[in-house]
């Protein structure tokens, strides 16, 4: 992703082809794409996994055609961004920053955020809310009460939630009143285009009535081509990176334009440069990013991972300790963030949510008080700060945190001349230590230092929290296998992994796929002709589904043989990996012999 050249308003993936493998792989949108860098995830040791997510991260700067739109802050109007999941997390963040900027200017906070599944689903996963187009058109239309001037942001990675669609849809059919900019990692031809279920269109149709708006300029669609996710399909990463790094860049080039700044394409490209050097500065410490890694791997297995932040990194542990229920299966209490000041800081529309339940009570105050009493040697805690914050506070959090765990860490982000206290370093011997230089950009070189600390973090505790889940046997290959099925997209996922893995037929996959859902073999025609939205329903409550399908078809046995096998594995990765080994098993569309189906 980079800006150079001349303005473009459409991004189309420069080279599709480069992904793309024979066969079933071939019809998959970039983001649900398996990475050839990454297919050997499974097999991997800390440093090697480090290193290929590094490999993979650093795609999102490679070469290619501008990619930013002339953006006007709307005089007097509203900036709102939107998404489902990570995505909302990230509005959430950045919609902060950007009334931030604007109280530095003394002008009125301009920035919203909507996330689908409201407020509670800044700190618990909540992936339902993502399929209701209704919902979503709902949501931007009370936000947007009365204003006459809004620019809606709506983020999906994989150009694929259906909430998302509903609100380009609205903005559409107002074009009088919204300005719809849709931002993604996959080309218009690769969104999403199952049927929304009670809707009149599918995402792509969405996609293509904004992509005729471009002439115009009545609206817009950025999506950079940023290659296939690490872990396929996790678009909490590369498509989260990427999403940070676009809207970032772009919105400080706009509010420098709007301060009547001239803004040159010089400008775009020193910002854009900024993210690149962090990804180096960042991976320059993967000795010791690995070294955490295992050590998380290791406190999994009994115990958990508890993450502190200050700041806004504090919502950046929330945003990577949220993502492990839905894609690894993790319980909530597995991996938690934490933040200063909690939901004070946070500043969510919704205020204090602490009563909702044990999962959301958020800040460091609450962690000591229903958390460390019960923290021991098994459990792992991490403490993300810059030199900027309260060392004091920090010191005495890390001496209260050692009374209970020796297994603390933290990572720290230090400007050039600045210096860990001696004291601290004592505390905490384990510290992955980045040092940013200073930056000589007189208007936004706060900003810029911020939003590098944040996307590190980021980088950081993604590749910690996927890799430690990896060498959990979380993972087959680079897919995936142990996530919740509580989504529509999830649903389509999960079959196209047991596709991938095991060779056989749409049909046949949908079908056992269904078996392992409901734990029946012989499926009812009411089963069978129940909606998605009815099978993810009945998914939702059931672990290991798509482990359980998968071993059953390698296996050709029941559901029930395969949950048992499942069950008694040592991993998930180890049941799917026997199972192929099974002596006369026919071999699968991964190693050579094609695959039938196609599952959109
Ligand atoms: O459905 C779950 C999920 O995949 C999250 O992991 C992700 O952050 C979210 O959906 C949003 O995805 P997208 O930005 O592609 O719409």
């Amino acid at each position: 992703m980079r800006g150079t050249r001349k303005y473009q308003h459409v991004i189309e993936t420069p080279d599709p082809g480069k992904w793309e493998l024979a066969g079933y792989e071939e019809s998959l949108p970039i983001s649900e794409k398996s990475n050839p860098i990454t297919r050997e995830l499974d097999k991997s040791d800390p440093s090697q996994l480090v290193q290929l997510l590094r490999d993979c991260d650093a795609e999102i700067f490679q070469e290619e055609d501008a990619n930013l739109i002339h953006y006007h802050d709307p005089e007097g109007g509203l900036v709102v961004l939107s998404g489902c999941g990570t995505s909302g997390r990230l509005a959430l963040l950045l919609a902060n920053s950007f009334n931030l900027l604007l109280k530095g200017q003394h002008r009125a906070p301009r920035y919203c955020y909507i996330m689908s599944g409201g407020d509670r689903s800044i700190v618990s996963a909540q992936e339902s809310p993502e399929d209701d187009p209704h919902v979503g058109a709902q949501e931007l239309e009370k936000v947007c009460e009365g204003k006459k001037n809004v620019v809606f942001v709506g983020i999906s990675c994989g150009l694929s939630a259906p909430f998302i669609a509903g609100q380009l849809d609205l903005c559409m059919r107002h074009l009088d009143v919204y300005l719809p900019v849709l931002v993604g990692c996959n080309p218009v031809s690769m969104a999403r285009n199952d049927p929304i279920e009670g809707w009149h269109s599918s995402f792509r149709q969405v996609a293509e009535r904004l992509q005729a708006l471009h002439e115009s300029h009545k609206g817009f669609i950025l999506n950079p081509a940023v290659g296939p996710e690490a872990v396929s399909g996790s678009s909490r990463m590369k498509g989260g990176s990427a999403t940070k790094i676009l809207l970032e860049t772009l919105l400080l080039v706009a509010h420098k334009a709007d301060s009547n700044v001239p803004v040159t394409e010089k400008c775009l490209l020193e910002i854009l440069r900024t993210y690149e050097r962090a990804h180096k500065v960042t991976y320059s410490q993967s000795k010791k990013i690995a070294a955490l890694m295992k050590q998380t791997a290791t406190s999994l297995q009994k115990g958990h991972l508890y993450i502190l932040g200050w700041g806004t990194l504090g919502l950046v542990g929330i945003m990577a300790a949220v993502e492990c229920g839905p894609t690894f299966q993790a319980d909530w209490r597995d991996v938690r963030g934490f933040v200063t000041g909690g939901y004070d800081s946070i500043e969510n529309k919704e205020g204090d949510l602490s009563s909702l339940g044990p999962e959301f009570p958020i800040s460091h105050e609450d962690f000591v008080r229903n958390v460390l009493p019960s923290v021991s040697e098994t459990d792992a805690v991490l403490l993300i700060f810059t030199l900027d914050d309260e060392l004091n506070q920090i010191e005495k959090l890390a001496a209260l945190v050692k009374e209970k765990t020796s297994n603390i860490q933290c990572i720290s982000h230090a400007t050039a001349g600045q210096y860990l206290p001696n004291s601290l370093k004592k505390t905490i011997p384990s510290i992955i230590g980045m040092t940013w230089p200073i930056l000589f950009l007189e208007y936004e070189g706060t900003f810029i230092q911020k939003f590098q600390r944040e996307l590190s973090t980021k980088w950081i505790l993604d590749t910690v929290t996927s890799g430690a889940y990896a060498l959990r046997g979380k993972i087959f290959r680079n897919f995936m296998v142990d996530f919740k099925i509580t989504n529509s997209k999830l649903f389509h996922r999960a079959a196209s992994v047991l596709q991938r893995v095991t060779g056989q037929s749409q049909q046949r996959c949908t079908e056992v796929l269904l078996q392992s859902i409901y734990g029946e073999q012989t499926l009812s025609e009411q089963i069978r002709n129940r909606t998605i939205a009815g099978h993810v329903g009945a998914a939702a409550s059931q672990d290991k589904v798509l482990p359980v399908a998968i071993v059953s078809l390698l296996r050709n046995c029941a559901v029930q043989e395969a949950r048992s096998r499942v069950d008694s594995s040592a991993s998930i990765r180890a049941a799917i990996e026997s199972s192929l080994n099974v002596p006369g098993r026919k071999r699968g569309a991964e190693e050579g012999s094609g695959s039938e189906g196609r599952s959109r």
